[in-house]
């Protein structure tokens, strides 16, 4: 559970125009969000609180929207929101998320597909990488799937690359956690993977209708101003890559990516994920992202502290030093009863989640 949000150091003068709550709980695991599991995702219920304070006329831009938790929110307010993220299998889901669904139409689709699945004779074997991670009957019923995806729309992939990785823990006795993913537990249990993809179609699609349409690039933030036109952002909300240099080709998405036969290494590639260049390369996403804001622009960083090489480093010092908008204003959240809190007492340290807040309009 949350402690407080406390705002700190607002710039002489200045009111935080951003204010945070704390919250019972941060997660709704039946939301659309619950769709896939992806490493970094954020909760949806502080993006929705800190969105519920912008204007719905402003165009939001999320630069690492990873699976598309803060636009699908935005989107959901009535704004305009784009998504930028070099990540396939994150702008999948992210499109899953905003996309418009007809709740009837798809699940009368997806239904059609499994049958259609089931009665296949031909699919390709799943890769061996993987397919040490399923039941061979699952495996076997994840590729007659994946056969004949070909026309799914975004919500039904997603729902698809979620179910490879319910399949893959459930396969595991279901005995993953945050830290065990990918451990292989002996015996390897039989699952019935069209049951769960039904389930968790069902489970997840909203009907969204009516809304502005956002948009989900899959691009390269550092160079952001090839997508996006200049000086035609009003908000900037995102947490960006963590700066121990997390892998998100990893954790469930390492399955899923290898399941498809993508080359993760070239999807690592282009991502900010190396501890020795992570500063230059953030300095570069900055900057990019400096072309495309509007002048008074309000830009929101969720970020956090971590322990790199035995040392804290801050998160809200770290960024402050290196953006080019001047002084920002900081608002952070302790934790108690959790597994950071936990970790903060075998490290000596206090991790802190933190909110930067630049408001061009004034501190520039
Ligand atoms: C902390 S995660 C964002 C998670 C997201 N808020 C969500 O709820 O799913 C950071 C994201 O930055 C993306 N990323 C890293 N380097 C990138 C780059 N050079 N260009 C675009 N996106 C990048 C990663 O793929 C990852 O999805």
């Amino acid at each position: 559970m949350q402690e407080t949000w406390v705002a700190e150091n607002s710039p002489t003068g200045t009111n935080p125009t951003i204010t945070l709550r704390s919250f019972e709980k941060v997660s709704n695991p039946k939301s659309i969000h619950g769709i896939y599991p992806y490493r970094g995702k954020m909760s949806a219920i502080d993006a929705a609180h800190v969105i519920s304070q912008l204007s719905s006329t402003d165009n939001l831009l999320d630069p690492f929207c990873g699976t598309g938790t803060i636009v699908y929110e935005a989107q959901a307010r009535g704004m305009k929101a784009i998504g930028v993220d070099n990540n396939p299998i994150a702008c999948a889901v992210a499109r899953g998320k905003t996309e418009p669904v007809y709740v009837d139409a798809t699940i009368h689709h997806l239904e059609s597909a499994v049958e259609e699945a089931q009665n296949s004779k031909s699919y390709p074997s799943m890769p061996t990488g993987p397919a040490c991670y399923f039941h061979p009957d699952t495996a076997n019923q994840i590729m007659s799937m994946l056969h004949v995806s070909e026309d799914f729309s975004a919500f039904e992939t997603s729902v698809l690359y979620g179910s490879i990785c319910v399949a893959a823990r459930a396969c595991n006795g279901w005995i993953w956690t945050s830290t065990s993913v990918g451990r292989l537990n002996p015996p390897l249990r039989q699952v019935d993977f069209y049951k769960i993809l039904m389930r968790k179609a069902r489970k997840h699609i909203v009907y969204v209708r009516g809304r502005p349409q956002a948009a989900i690039h899959q691009y390269d933030t550092r160079r952001i101003f090839d997508v996006i036109p200049p000086k035609s952002i009003d908000v900037v909300y995102s947490s960006p890559p963590y700066f121990d240099a997390l892998d998100y080709t990893g954790y469930y998405t390492k399955i899923v990516l290898e399941v498809l036969g993508v080359d993760r290494g070239t999807v690592r590639d282009g991502l900010i994920q190396r501890y020795s260049t992570y500063r230059d390369d953030m300095m570069k996403a900055m900057k990019a992202i400096d072309r495309v804001v509007k002048e008074d622009a309000i830009i929101i960083f969720v970020v956090g502290d971590r322990m790199v090489h035995r040392k804290l480093i801050r998160g809200s010092e770290f960024f402050t030093k290196i953006a080019p908008w001047g002084e920002p204003y900081t608002v952070e959240r302790s934790y108690t009863n959790t597994p950071s809190k936990m970790w903060d007492k075998i490290n000596n340290t206090q991790r802190k989640e933190q909110v930067i807040v630049w408001d061009l309009g004034r501190s520039r």
